[in-house]
């Protein structure tokens, strides 16, 4: 017999450990969904933790197109990618690209598998260099990429003279220099320019996972809809830059409401990928369903994602200039969909968390050690989908909880 009391759960997680397995908003099940309403053991809440920010998961017209690729394709092509992929990967694929402005794109099922994959393959035997804060999924590739036989240093985040201090004493190449694009915690983007400059200066890549602000933000000519910019092709064509010396990661499950992801770089570089990334040769695809919302999903973009990231801009800017009504300062600089709160007590992120779920709001819970211990709270994500009453709602709540527990004034990650 296996003792399994090796796996024990270590203390350093136990906190989050208790809340999945006793609080009402932590690894809940979902019985029913409406709109952005979601029930929870028998309880309707209004629901700010979903990344669906463009709404597309409950787009009528998206939905009503699944059917169709079902009856041309099945439900699913069960070939690993390197053996034959149904056509509308290729054509996802091409409008990405065309999206983008980059030669090409390779899509695979997940970001994770993306990084785990084309991250090593991309490094070698080389250095990577990982911003402390990107997310979870790039420092884990790093790691892969090290137990090859890279070189894995990580510098503080956003601090381009530290990564620069740390390129410059490392001689192994390829050198790869990895961060979010908008981060998932804070919800802001990082100084890609100088990032990328600072590539170009030493040779190295500059990786970036633009997960979030892929759908949301965009090209800016000066006279857009928001200030998130146009078409939502992601963090480089935001800040106006270049693709050269940058690989653009991202993927469809946040804004587009799919299971998809892709690696955006020159066609050579494909080629290369095709055969050294092993999910490419082993794993199999996604399902026909996803590949039908993330096309229609890129049809719909097209013509209404403008509209629909006015909207989310306005419904965001009401929370945040709500938040700063109220004093309580989010690391958000950005506007972008994605606030995250800190508690003033982190001991009470169980009780603070009972409330927003008794007065229905479904929220992210952040505990210890998911953020450090003085940023521990809670995150709010706003989509297209929530309704003004629900946004009322959770402003309504929100003063409660200051009121009750208070909120961390300054951030700490945002010193006034
Ligand atoms: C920044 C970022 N990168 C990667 C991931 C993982 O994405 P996937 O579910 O496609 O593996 C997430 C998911 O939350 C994310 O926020």
């Amino acid at each position: 017999m296996v003792s399994y009391e090796r796996y024990a759960i270590p203390s350093t997680t136990a906190e989050m450990d208790r809340l999945m397995t006793e609080h009402p908003m932590g690894d809940a099940v979902v019985d029913r969904v409406d709109g952005r309403r979601i029930s929870v053991a028998g309880r309707w809440l209004a629901d700010f933790a979903s990344c669906n920010y463009l709404g597309l998961d409950l787009d009528p017209e998206i939905i009503a197109g699944i059917p169709e690729f079902l009856a041309r394709w099945g439900t699913h092509p069960s070939w690993a990618r390197a053996v034959a992929s149904p056509a509308p990967y290729q054509w996802i694929e091409a409008a990405v690209a065309e999206l983008l402005g980059v030669e090409d794109v390779l899509a695979f099922p997940t970001l994770t598998q993306t990084h785990n994959g084309v991250l090593p393959a991309l490094v070698r035997k080389g250095t990577v260099l990982v911003d402390t804060r990107a997310h979870r999924t790039i420092h884990d590739a790093g790691k892969i990429a090290r137990a090859g036989g890279a070189s894995l240093r990580r510098f503080r985040s956003g601090d381009v003279a530290h990564a620069g201090r740390l390129l410059g004493l490392s001689d192994r190449s390829p050198r790869v220099i990895c961060m979010d694009g908008i981060n998932s915690m804070t919800g802001n983007p990082p100084d890609l320019p100088a990032f990328a400059a600072l590539a170009r200066e030493h040779g190295a890549l500059l990786y970036v996972d633009d997960a979030h602000g892929f759908g949301v933000i965009g090209e800016r000519t000066g006279y857009d809809p928001s200030p998130y910019g146009r078409r939502g092709n992601a963090i480089v064509r935001f800040f106006g830059e270049r693709y050269d010396n940058v690989v653009l990661t991202a993927g469809f499950s946040k804004a587009y409401s799919s299971l998809l992801a892709f690696v955006a770089c020159p066609t050579e570089l494909k080629r290369y990928l095709k055969v050294m990334v092993p999910s490419y040769v082993y794993s199999g695809p996604v399902p026909v369903a996803s590949l039908a919302t993330a096309l229609l999903g890129l049809q719909v973009n097209q013509r209404r994602g403008d509209e629909l990231r006015a909207q989310l801009w306005h419904k965001t800017q009401t929370l945040l200039d709500h938040l700063d009504k109220l004093g309580v300062a989010t690391t958000n600089r950005s506007g972008f969909p994605l606030v995250e709160l800190a508690i003033a007590n982190p001991e009470d992120l169980d009780a603070v968390g009972r409330h927003l779920f008794d007065q229905g709001i479904y929220v992210t819970l952040a505990p210890y050690p998911v953020v450090p211990r003085t940023e521990v709270g809670f995150r709010v994500q706003v989509t297209v989908a929530n309704t003004a009453e629900q946004l009322d709602r959770l402003l309504t709540v929100l003063d409660e909880v200051d009121d009750r527990f208070g909120f961390r004034r300054p951030h700490p990650e945002r010193p006034s």
